[in-house]
């Protein structure tokens, strides 16, 4: 083969990154040299101790020692289908039109986003939010058109905001509730004022909605769909999270509203569900069993879940510099920085010095000027508390070498030396 061969990848995988997997390398490279890794990054609760249910294993075994291992429909299973519309009209959700089941809530975003927008149109998106959609968005060549979410008001959607970023290209917007990286739960206030400028602008609305039983504090989930029967919504869950099932790799989809705005948005969805077969099919049969049957593991997530934010949220509000708003619900945080650098350069700086791995806020976006991190609290107190503590020694040393500390640093000696100058000066003159 001659040497002058070099593969070059499409120029449409440029703008893909995925900040939560992207600092693994760098981790990688650091765990390497014998540092011990504290890691608080991934969202992945099977990582740490939390388990996959039993009923929920069992089903998928069973399901697969009476051969359940063919092809399924491409929308999914009947009993799985079914199961989820129940669970739908629990959470309030009408006017239901098509439900489809995919290998995570992963491929149920990347279907409905592919399935409605075109290059040049755009989709507004939370910001900070889920990478994914960044990806899906770079790839498809669909422009990401951010919103902010308001820190000073619990993380909550910005209207003002969203409602100044729409134009003719705008084609849906995007609500992650309860949101990653921030953990806040959205008001049905602010649900309603989203669904308004959707009505007024004839959005598809795209509700994820893969946190919603984990909140915290006794707090309410109101399902987006649930309060507009009308405009077209397709609401995103899974097992992932409630779960605890990641790598089942099992998720789906809600389409509901009014059935004449969505017919030809749902064949164009499902053209694209039949090309790729179906979702892996024997674990489809633990869709019914989870959503519809014991729920006890959930209470004791969310115990300990509950333990390990507030001891997140004491710790981090306890370091000068840094300031956390209380999440209420997921497992993560989003913890703001005073710093002069850029997230990024602090996130690698403290996994290098101390080996705690977070994520640079960056990577899901956040208001310009701003710094933040994501903290993933699934890990057991006992690691979190080291965590912090490291950060927090790590944090003191890392302000002193922001470039606001060494500028006034460096202000603060030539200072100084101007001032004995002037008294070595006044010293000779005397
Ligand atoms: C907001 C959000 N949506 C979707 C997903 C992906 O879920 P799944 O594992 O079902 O593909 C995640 C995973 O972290 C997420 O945080």
């Amino acid at each position: 083969m001659p040497s002058s061969f070099v593969v070059e990848a499409a120029t449409r995988t440029e703008k893909i990154t995925y900040a939560v997997r992207d600092i693994v390398l760098l981790a990688d490279q650091v765990a390497k040299t014998g540092k011990e890794m504290l890691y608080l990054n991934i969202g992945d609760p099977n990582k740490f101790d939390f388990r996959t249910p039993q009923h929920v294993i069992d089903a998928v075994v069973a399901a697969m020692q009476a051969n359940k291992n063919s092809y399924s429909a491409s929308s999914g299973i009947e009993e799985a289908r079914q199961a989820i519309e129940r669970e739908a009209d629990r959470k309030g959700i009408r006017s239901i039109h098509d439900i489809f089941v995919t290998s995570g809530a992963s491929e149920a975003i990347e279907v409905a986003l592919t399935a409605l927008a075109n290059e040049g149109e755009n989709i507004l998106t939370p910001s900070p939010g889920y990478p994914l959609y960044t990806a899906v968005l770079a790839k498809l060549g669909v422009k990401e058109n951010p919103y902010y979410l308001d820190e000073a008001n619990g993380w909550q959607p910005d209207l003002d905001d969203i409602k100044s970023k729409i134009n003719k290209h705008t084609r849906g917007i995007v609500v992650i509730n309860p949101n990653n990286p921030t953990g806040s739960n959205c008001s049905r206030e602010t649900l309603q004022g989203v669904l308004a400028l959707a009505r007024e602008h004839k959005l598809v609305v795209f509700a994820d909605e893969i946190y919603d039983k984990l909140l915290f504090d006794g707090q309410e989930h109101i399902s987006l769909a649930s309060l507009d029967h009308e405009t077209p919504v397709i609401t995103f869950n899974g097992l992932s999270k409630a779960y605890l099932a990641p790598g089942f790799r099992i998720g789906w989809g809600i389409a509901s509203g009014s059935g004449k705005a969505l017919n030809g948005y749902l064949e164009a969805m499902n053209r694209i569900l039949r090309a790729r077969l179906c979702a892996n099919h024997p674990i489809q049969w633990a869709i019914k069993p989870a959503l519809e049957g014991s729920h006890a593991h959930l209470a004791e997530a969310m115990n300990k879940l509950t333990r390990r934010r507030d001891l997140t949220v004491k710790a981090l509000n306890s370091i000068p510099g840094i300031s956390c708003v209380k999440p209420g619900g997921t497992f993560y945080a989003f913890p703001r920085l005073e710093i002069a650098q850029s997230d990024n350069h602090f996130v690698h700086e403290l996994l290098r010095a101390t080996g705690v791995v977070v994520v640079p806020g960056t990577g899901f976006g956040q208001m310009p000027g701003s710094k933040h991190f994501r903290v993933v609290f699934l890990p057991p107190e006992e690691v979190l508390a080291r965590a912090y503590e490291r950060l927090g020694e790590f944090f003191t040393s890392y302000e002193g070498r922001t470039q606001a500390a060494a500028i006034t640093e460096r202000g603060e000696q030539a200072k100084s030396r101007r001032v004995k100058a002037r008294g070595k000066n006044a010293a000779s003159r005397a």
